[in-house]
């Protein structure tokens, strides 16, 4: 059986891997920050085979915790989804330094400590693969996102990198960029009044929010084993990163 890690798997895009990834067969251990038994008991009451783990991502004892659990429980992991990642809207001369670090602690440093050690096992191996859970933001500018988007293109950059380091050794590393999603981190974002649904559904050729479900798939697409693709950043945007239209041609193209 292959055995799946998902980080931030309490809700939102990490929930909805562990689902996806446990409904194709998968033995997923989740973690998060937040205690896991409410999801947990949602997949196992579906009859997934899935266990739990809560810790902290930015943490490198943490990191060694998982891995030793990892390997007691299964040798190494066939995947690992990097996806806990928090959101910061800020205009860049207000963000603080500790607001900085603390976005590239759980986005960046969070993924590249779990890299390293769940890769040490998959290398040991020579299989495996992971993907990171990048963003549009981490493809071009988005208004007062600093930390945020240069944290989500440092991710891309470390997506590269592990691909060209780990690639000839076994271990492939990809990552998705969605665009907004409907979830609890864009419930949040959108209370502080920084944008509504419209802006988005305007912006995105496919006219909608991404959800959960959408982001699994591609992750899940690029899980799978057998697969040439290695360092990709793949969109799973509706097409938002392939539009460079001005809103009204987009809109009016729409038709009724
Ligand atoms: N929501 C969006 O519009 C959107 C768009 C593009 C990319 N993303 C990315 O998708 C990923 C998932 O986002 P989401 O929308 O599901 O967010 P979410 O806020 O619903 O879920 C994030 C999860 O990560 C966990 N987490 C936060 N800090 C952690 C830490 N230090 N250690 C362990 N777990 C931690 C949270 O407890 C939470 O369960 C993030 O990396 C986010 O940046 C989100």
């Amino acid at each position: 059986m292959r055995t799946a890690v998902v980080t931030g798997a309490a809700q939102g895009v990490g929930f909805a891997t562990a689902a996806l990834l446990g409904r194709k067969g998968y033995q997923v251990l989740m973690t998060d920050l937040q205690p896991l038994d409410g999801p947990l008991a949602r997949l196992q009451a579906e009859g997934l085979k899935v266990a739990a783990i809560c810790g902290d991502v930015t943490s490198e004892a943490f990191a060694h915790d998982l891995a030793a659990r990892v390997a007691a429980d299964y040798g190494a992991a066939d995947v690992l989804v990097n996806n806990a990642g928090i959101s910061l809207i800020s205009p860049a001369e207000e963000t603080s330094l500790a607001q900085w670090q603390k976005v590239m602690a759980i986005n960046l440093q969070g993924p590249f400590l779990l890299s390293q050690a769940l890769g040490k096992q998959m290398l040991a191996r020579k299989s495996g693969n992971i993907v990171n859970v990048a963003s549009v933001a981490g493809l071009g500018g988005v208004i007062h996102r600093s930390a945020y988007n240069a944290s989500k293109h440092g991710l891309i950059g470390l997506t590269r990198t592990l691909a060209a380091e780990w690639g000839g050794r076994g271990v492939r590393v990809n990552a998705v960029c969605p665009g907004w999603i409907k979830t609890e981190m864009d419930v949040a974002d959108q209370g502080s009044g920084a944008y509504g649904d419209e802006d988005i559904i305007n912006r995105v050729p496919m006219a909608r929010f991404a959800r959960p479900e959408d982001v699994a798939a591609g992750i899940a697409f690029l899980a799978q084993e057998d697969s040439f693709v290695n360092g990709v950043s793949l969109p799973v945007d509706g097409g938002w990163t392939a539009d460079n239209s001005w809103d009204a041609l987009r809109i009016n193209t729409r038709g009724g």
